[in-house]
């Protein structure tokens, strides 16, 4: 169901917007002015009235940006604004897209690439793509379902999952399924309940901790986000607890509220060596962009890293996730896994970033666009749609393994 009383405003992150603009570029005298047609714009007639119009069946969707388009229709406005938003002007969020921009794809012609084999092995499990679910939050924002409808997605199309400290669905029940322990997300929220997150995360056999480590004050200058709440008429108490917000947020059940700490002022290095000195889970730290913290890693013995600046919502720092990579790559020196995830919607995305020496890459917005849309069907098709393209973009390089893609099969303009 549309929401009804949603205004529009222009789209930050993908497609829709330009194609808005192209759609009425089209109609307009200044192309005649100018001299242009709907083609030198790079899309037909034809092409701008199919793309206008929204996907009804999960089966009719082209890309990941079908989905997007729908939920952002199907999403009350301050739902699709926190999903949308970045921080401040939104320039990170853009340059994670804008990256993949400054690499392409080096063709290689004949070669046999009959059977293409994506799988990888990550901590002893072997997934059948380098492509894994990134931790969102409050994910019954934007499906009844919520995580359980993104499990039982990741147990069909058998993906990686990674969970939310701020899930709205018992971890448990997540894991039961997915029918496997998840990889468990890390907000740190003063010693005593980070505790017992970790406790209740290793009880229930999850096999790696995610301490994300780049978000301090959490959603202070999301202003995107806070511009499309001020377009929602709805009443949220219900599900909303205006005094804390962790109503609905199934970690949090019976917590000690009073010894929380969400500021995160005390995410430091000791952190870290706490946290190594209470579980054997694998130790991964989310949010490492430079070859400073990557040593550091090292160091203190971490387990992996992913390369992310949280989809350009955690600081405005205008660097892109993917030239991020390289640095952090080269300083981990093969030691540990290094994961990457911020802004990828392409199969040729991801690719690149496998070129650039990332072992595995996230996803976060398009399985989301996935669940709002058709729920776990609409994140099923968002997987097999990406894990396709990633494979049309192996074939065409001649690579028959990840292990065959490398900085040969890329190229930098
Ligand atoms: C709505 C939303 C909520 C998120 N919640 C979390 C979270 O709870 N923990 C976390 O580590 N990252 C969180 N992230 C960041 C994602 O894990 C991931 O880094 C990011 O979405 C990847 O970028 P992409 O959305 O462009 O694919 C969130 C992202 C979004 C869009």
């Amino acid at each position: 169901m549309p929401f009804p009383s949603q205004k529009r405003v222009p789209d930050i992150d993908s497609g829709t917007g330009r194609r808005e603009f192209l759609k009425f570029l089209v109609g307009s005298p200044l192309l005649a002015t100018f001299g242009l047609s709907p083609e030198l714009l790079g899309q037909s007639n034809a092409q701008l009235l199919t793309n206008n119009e929204l996907i009804t069946a999960v089966g009719d969707a082209l890309n990941v940006f079908d989905f997007e388009a729908l939920a952002r229709e199907k999403l009350p406005p301050a739902h699709w604004g926190y999903l949308a938003s970045g921080v401040e002007d939104d320039a990170t969020l853009r340059a994670n897209r804008d990256a993949f921009k400054n690499y392409h794809l080096r063709p290689r012609r004949l070669v046999d690439v009959s059977h293409v084999d994506m799988s990888h092995t990550l901590y002893g499990d072997t997934w059948e793509s380098p492509i894994f679910l990134c931790p969102v939050a409050s994910q019954k924002a934007f499906h009844p379902e919520g995580e359980i409808a993104v499990a039982r997605a990741a147990k069909a199309q058998k993906h990686l999952q990674l969970l939310s400290t701020v899930t709205t669905s018992p971890l448990e029940d997540v894991n039961a399924a997915r029918g496997m322990p998840v990889w468990f997300q890390l907000y740190t929220q003063g010693w005593e309940i980070t505790q017992s997150f970790v406790r209740r995360a290793e009880a229930d056999g999850c096999p790696v901790l995610i301490l994300t480590v780049d978000q301090l004050l959490p959603s202070q200058n999301s202003e995107t986000g806070f511009r499309f709440k001020r377009l929602d008429t709805r009443n949220c108490i219900e599900c909303h607890d205006p005094n804390d917000g962790l109503k609905n947020k199934r970690m949090f059940d019976g917590a000690n509220l009073q010894v929380r700490n969400p500021a995160r002022d005390y995410l430091t290095w000791d952190l870290v060596d706490k946290l190594r000195g209470i579980t054997d889970m694998k130790i991964v730290l989310k949010g490492i962009v430079t070859h400073e913290d990557a040593r550091l890693c090292l160091e203190h013995g971490v387990d992996g890293v992913i390369v992310s600046n949280h989809g350009g919502r955690a600081q405005e720092s205008g660097w892109a996730a993917l030239d991020s990579l390289p640095e952090v790559v080269e300083a981990i020196g093969g030691k540990i896994p290094v994961m990457v995830d911020s802004g990828f919607r392409r199969g040729t995305d991801i690719f690149k970033a496998l070129a650039l020496g990332a072992t595995a890459v996230g996803i976060g917005r398009p399985y989301v666009w996935g669940l709002a849309a058709f729920g776990q069907e609409g994140v099923e098709r968002v997987l097999e749609m990406l894990r396709l393209e990633l494979k049309l973009a192996m074939m065409s390089t001649g690579a028959r393994t990840l292990d065959d893609i490398g900085p040969q099969t890329i190229g930098k303009f």
